[in-house]
């Protein structure tokens, strides 16, 4: 029975690229295998400093992922922080991992170009998020193209600790990345990769007026209304193929070339059509909030759930260390 593992920040509201880049693809996988998906609260700290949004979001995020299909008894929802196996992992890899594996991590290196004094916990990241992965034995790892080059850091941890100890038989499981080709990197308002730092992301779940505003503000070009236009490199087009059928989308490409409509009634048709998408699990989520103690019940069954495993875990790395 093959493992998988995910994680998702808690450092916002979940948008179109956390779901299509992940969430979904995690949800379907629940079914195929044990499948263990949790809120990274740990990570979020780097950045994250007002505790009641901390709080919020952890909780905001868990609904979400139930409200998009996550079965909880398939599945295992925990908190990060719920399992603190985690960091004692983390240290452990800590000590084998090569300073400059870590200095040609992508987040640590745009910090520092962008002339920010990055915080350990940010240089710290990838080994952390391979002690997530390594915890549980994961072989399968559904995460957006961004989290990539972690997932190969990962790989090379586990190499360096398998060769250092576990000379007889391998400590740890090599964990594959598993990207889906066309949601691997959503893009978002503005034509750049949609990410909560850029600020041009869709949430799942804004309320219907400023989620049409933010669908409004899609930057487009100044075609003029009767001229065709150009499908192939609209950001419209681009987020209605998300989850359009495809024969909706070949007609909105037609209208497009056609021509005689303007980019505000394609912005529309984008938002009609993600209203109703979402509808089904807007209303569930509006059910499984209403009870917050299920909430809080799911990610309490969870962390015990994951605790179990990782407990094991840390036992057999303790005695192939030697701490033990
Ligand atoms: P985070 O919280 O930034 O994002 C959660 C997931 O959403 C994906 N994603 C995207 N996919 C496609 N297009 C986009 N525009 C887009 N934006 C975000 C991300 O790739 C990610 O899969 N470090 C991780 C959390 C983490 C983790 C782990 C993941 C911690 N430990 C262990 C996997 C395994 C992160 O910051 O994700």
């Amino acid at each position: 029975m093959k493992r998988i593992l995910s994680g998702i920040k808690p450092t916002g509201a979940p948008h179109l690229g956390n779901y299509f880049g992940m969430m979904k693809p995690a949800i379907e996988l629940q079914s195929q295998g044990e499948a263990f998906y949790f809120i990274a609260d740990y990570h979020a700290l780097t950045t994250v400093r007002d505790p009641q949004a901390m709080r919020d979001n952890t909780r905001g995020v868990a609904l979400d992922f139930l409200a998009c299909g996550l079965d909880p008894k398939k599945a295992v929802i925990f908190r990060q922080s719920d399992v603190p196996e985690h960091t004692e992992l983390a240290w452990i890899l800590s000590c084998v991992t090569p300073m400059p594996m870590l200095e040609n991590c992508h987040a640590f290196k745009d910090h520092v170009a962008r002339n920010q004094v990055p915080v350990h916990g940010l240089f710290a990241y990838p080994v952390l998020m391979a002690a997530d992965i390594l915890l549980y034995d994961s072989n399968i790892v559904p995460v957006g193209r961004d989290q990539k080059q972690h997932v190969e850091v990962t790989r090379d941890i586990a190499a360096v600790m398998n060769r250092t100890f576990g000379k007889k038989e391998p400590l740890f499981v090599m964990p594959e990345a598993s990207i889906l080709p066309q949601m691997a990197t959503v893009i978002g308002l503005d034509g750049q990769k949609m990410s909560k730092s850029y600020n041009n992301t869709v949430p799942l779940f804004d309320a219907e007026k400023p989620l049409r505003k933010k669908i409004m503000s899609i930057v487009t070009d100044s075609t003029p209304v009767e001229s065709p236009k150009d499908p192939t490199h609209s950001s419209i087009v681009a987020l209605y193929r998300l989850f359009a059928s495809e024969g909706d989308v070949a007609t909105m490409e037609a209208d497009f070339r056609a021509g005689g409509q303007g980019y505000g009634v394609f912005k529309q048709r984008l938002f009609d059509a993600l209203w109703e998408h979402f509808r089904p699990m807007r209303e569930k989520r509006a059910e499984l909030a209403a009870d917050p103690s299920y909430v809080d019940g799911v990610l309490r069954d969870g962390a015990e759930r994951a605790r179990a495993v990782a407990a094991k875990t840390m036992a057999r790395v303790r005695l192939a260390t030697g701490l033990r």
